[in-house]
């Protein structure tokens, strides 16, 4: 770090990600400000040892005090809920352009933008996701900026590894998931986030971060099961019947926020099953030499979300 950096804001400090670079900034020592429209909530997930102001990133009002005097900063939002998800470009592209552009007009200099693990436009338009679009669009006005920015390609969280399990003993993934899926625990990705924001030598740089081997999704049941004492079963439903459901929705999706959202997300399961496993050892070893930092194993993972017994 050349100086001292001042308050590193995190727009979307509060997410799933977010939240855990806001604690490894302030692990290191650093003071964080972070930007909430529910800064109640906001304060019960970061405790007291924020700055945290209340506003929406679609509010230039809001925007501007959160901006001022800011030389760093971490973008982690996404607008990915049934009450927003229509309005992704609008929040994800759109505002966070409009706010780094009146930081730059203060103090900013260095952006990390936590973003999708890889741009693929031709898969994301076969599959009908805007997503890939629109973290395009974003990434390509970062790179031409002026600003110093560092983009990390965020595979699933770990999470992804848990989120198919039922009852603690079943895993059922819908087309049975690709042969080897990148992931990173999200503790990970915000000890990686809090570093490169503070860090000068990783401008121009767009990261993936597979923190750990890739897995397929049986192999995780196993593992899973082994630390837990028990086996997890994999199963694997035939992955036309969400695509089928898809396709019965689409007519709705337009009608009903939560329908279209269940809609959006069957579509993700498409792309989960053929998500890109080109290049995934490569991008391991430069994390690795880019990063001294040491990565949670899915044991630890599975030993951290172990079930009550019954
Ligand atoms: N989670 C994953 O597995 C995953 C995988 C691949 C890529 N990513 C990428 O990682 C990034 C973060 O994802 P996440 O899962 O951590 O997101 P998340 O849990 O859904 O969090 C969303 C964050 O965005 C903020 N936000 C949304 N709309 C806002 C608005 N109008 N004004 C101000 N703040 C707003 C929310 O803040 P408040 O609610 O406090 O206002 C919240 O902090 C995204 O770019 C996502 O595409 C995530």
């Amino acid at each position: 770090m050349s100086s001292d950096p001042g308050a590193v804001l995190v727009l979307g400090g509060t997410g799933h990600l977010g939240r855990f670079v806001v604690a490894a900034l302030l692990e290191r020592g650093v003071a964080v400000r972070v930007l909430s429209r529910d800064p109640g909530r906001a304060r019960a997930v970061l405790g007291d040892r924020v700055e945290i102001l209340q506003g929406d990133l679609c509010d230039p009002a809001s925007v501007a005090p959160a901006m001022a005097g800011v030389a760093r900063c971490v973008v982690t939002v996404s607008a990915m809920s049934p009450a927003t998800f229509r309005r992704s470009r609008e929040i994800e592209c759109d505002a966070v352009i409009a706010a780094l552009e009146q930081g730059q007009r203060d103090r900013l200099q260095r952006v990390v933008l936590v973003s999708i693990f890889a741009i693929d436009l031709a898969l994301a338009g076969r599959l009908g996701i805007d997503n890939a679009r629109i973290k395009h669009d974003l990434e390509s006005w970062l790179a031409a900026s002026g600003l110093a920015w560092t983009v990390l390609g965020q595979p699933p969280s770990m999470e992804v590894l848990f989120a198919f399990i039922r009852g603690g003993r079943t895993m059922a993934v819908p087309g049975g998931g690709p042969p080897r899926l990148p992931t990173i625990a999200p503790q990970d990705t915000g000890a990686l986030a809090a570093d490169a924001v503070l860090r000068d030598d990783l401008h121009g740089q767009r990261i993936r971060l597979v923190a750990v081997p890739p897995v397929s999704f049986p192999e995780a049941a196993q593992r899973i099961g082994a630390v837990w004492g028990r086996e997890v079963r994999f199963v694997a439903p035939p992955l036309f019947i969400p695509i089928a459901l898809r396709w019965l929705l689409t007519p709705l999706a337009a009608l009903n926020d939560k329908l279209g959202f269940v809609h959006t997300m069957l579509g993700y399961l498409r792309l989960l099953n053929a998500f890109p496993s080109e290049g995934l050892d490569a991008d391991r070893e430069r994390l690795a030499t880019l990063f001294d930092h040491r990565f949670t194993t899915l044991e630890e993972e599975a030993e951290a979300r172990r079930p009550e017994p019954v």
